[in-house]
């Protein structure tokens, strides 16, 4: 099984929902690999938003290490699940998408806990600390349901 998240920047959004699905993993002994990517190069070679960091770090969840870089046509062939968090992502990563095995590969984030919502996670670059806490808050959320498609991709698989 191979994720990946995605954003705009890879600094905020994607990085924290890899680091919290990684935590989440590793917890339940699940053999994932998981990865974040931008739509946009603008960030590339970056770690997260200090923001983000801190946001993270209140909750246990370590993502200093990571690095922005950009989404490629390779990774719509190397992913299983290629999570966005919004519409704009949703159709700049359909853009990469080779064929209609790859684009059946996207997935609005949130459509997992809220289905048939279209429903995004905001943005909170422009924003204040609330923003940060509110991504953190619906990012815990999708992964618990991420967790559970794991479980039962595994359990199909047996
Ligand atoms: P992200 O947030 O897509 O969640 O990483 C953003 C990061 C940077 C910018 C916009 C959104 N920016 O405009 O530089």
């Amino acid at each position: 099984m191979k994720i990946v998240f995605v954003c705009l920047g890879n600094i905020c959004r994607s990085p924290l929902a890899e680091g919290i699905l990684r935590q989440k993993a590793l917890n339940e002994n699940l053999l994932v690999e998981i990865d974040s990517a931008g739509t946009s190069g603008l960030h590339a070679g970056s770690p997260p938003d200090s923001r983000m960091r801190a946001t993270a770090k209140k909750h246990g969840v370590d993502i200093d290490a990571l690095r922005s870089r950009q989404l490629t046509k390779k990774d719509m062939q190397h992913f299983d699940w290629i999570y966005v968090m919004d519409s704009e992502n949703y159709k700049n990563v359909c853009a990469l998408a080779s064929n209609s095995t790859e684009k059946g590969k996207i997935k609005l984030l949130l459509d997992e806990p809220y289905p048939m919502q279209n429903r995004s996670v905001p943005d909170p670059y422009y924003g204040g600390e609330q923003g940060f806490t509110e991504v953190y808050t619906l990012l815990d959320t999708a992964t618990d349901y991420i967790i559970d498609n794991i479980k039962q991709a595994i359990s199909a698989k047996k």
